[in-house]
């Protein structure tokens, strides 16, 4: 018989401490009402990165991205501040912006020519005369939350939480990542990889506390020192980090230097990743119950020309990983939807990460399904 949303959440007990506990039920990567309860409360309810700073550096440059279904547009106002509106015209709900990012002196649907201003409010609005009860100033594009940390636009769906990004975060967080100085990287590239799995499949793989490096990524394995690697779960999010070792593998040695390489994976969907002088984020978005998007973008200390082939041997090298985890990670899928498997346990040396997020998602889903 067909289980309920609710008998489904409640079979995961997260209150097993990490030596007891099991990972997720496998229905849970495989369940379409769990993916919708997914966009309603883990992604409508976090502070979600929308955009890169450097990507609104002017009035008028914008950009477009969907979260949980909702069409977002981010854009810096003629007044210099950056904003986030629904991306859905007030008329009859086209998309207002259709580039995913651009520059325009103001925001014009393309469907009746309907036109709003950088911050949102509607301007023009032809063929209109004679309209009763018409109140153009109710009628700009309708706001959403959003903020500036770091190099990133985060934005939040659900209106009313009133916490601000750092807050969310924490200062364990904040104040961490603020001494590594990323805001001296600057953005070189993007990659964007389609993957056959559920988006908490990509999730759990990064967690693993370098559990499936050695036998997966031979190259970085010889660049790091896996028995010495560290997992330090916060309020929400984990850092991992491994001291770096000289003598790997040349091409990945050449790219990955420096003393320590840190991960850093805050809930739901992000993750920074830092070495030496270099930086990549990756964003997990869900497209469907088992299909992924992953955005990488690349950043370096020395974007200048001479160092250009520099910086692609090391995206190169962050290629290579990438495949690896990719092959993996649909291997996994069609494992979960197995008859033959329902969860499995945890390592207790390695997968701390993982058992933070599957606890983290069960608090999420849980107030969904009470709040319903
Ligand atoms: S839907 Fe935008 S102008 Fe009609
Ligand atoms: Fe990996």
């Amino acid at each position: 018989m067909l289980e309920s949303i609710r008998e489904i959440i409640d079979s995961y007990d997260a209150s097993a401490s990490l030596d007891r506990a099991s990972t997720i039920p496998s229905s849970w990567y495989t369940d379409q009402r769990i993916f919708e309860l997914e966009k309603e409360t883990v992604f409508s309810r976090s502070w979600q990165v929308a955009a890169r700073v450097d990507q609104l550096a002017k009035p008028g440059d914008y950009v477009t991205i969907d979260i949980a279904d909702e069409p977002i547009v981010v854009v810096r106002g003629s007044d210099n501040r950056v904003r986030a509106f629904f991306n859905a015209c007030r008329h009859h709900a086209a998309a207002v912006m259709t580039e995913p990012q651009g520059n325009a002196p103001q925001m014009r649907c393309p469907y009746h020519g309907w036109t709003y201003s950088l911050e949102g409010e509607l301007k023009g609005t032809p063929d209109f005369s004679g309209v009763c009860d018409f109140d153009r100033a109710n009628n700009g594009l309708i706001p959403i939350e959003s903020d500036l940390w770091e190099q990133w636009v985060l934005v939040r769906i659900d209106r009313g939480q009133n916490e601000s990004v750092e807050s969310w975060l924490g200062a364990h967080l904040t104040d961490e990542i603020r001494a590594l100085n990323l805001n001296d990287l600057k953005w070189f590239e993007r990659r964007t990889y389609t993957i056959d799995c559920n988006w908490k499949v990509f999730v759990d793989n990064y967690l693993d506390g370098g559990y499936h490096v050695p036998h997966l990524h031979k190259g970085l394995d010889s660049v790091l020192d896996y028995r010495s690697y560290i997992i330090e779960c916060g309020q929400r999010h984990c850092l991992q980090s491994s001291p770096m070792v000289a003598t790997g593998e040349k091409s990945v040695a050449a790219t990955r230097t420096g003393d320590r390489a840190l991960y850093y994976w805050i809930h739901p969907n992000f993750m920074i990743n830092c070495y030496e002088g270099v930086m990549d984020t990756n964003l997990v978005r869900p497209i469907t119950v088992d299909k992924t998007e992953v955005i990488f973008d690349f950043y370096f200390a020395d974007v200048s020309d001479a160092a250009r082939a520099r910086n692609l041997a090391s995206v190169a090298v962050g290629d290579r990983i990438q495949q690896e985890d990719l092959d993996i990670c649909a291997s996994v899928q069609r494992g979960l939807k197995s008859r033959a498997y329902d969860a499995g346990r945890l390592s207790v040396r390695r997968e701390a990460g993982e058992h933070l997020f599957h606890r983290l998602l069960y608090a999420d889903l849980k107030a969904g399904i009470e709040s319903t």
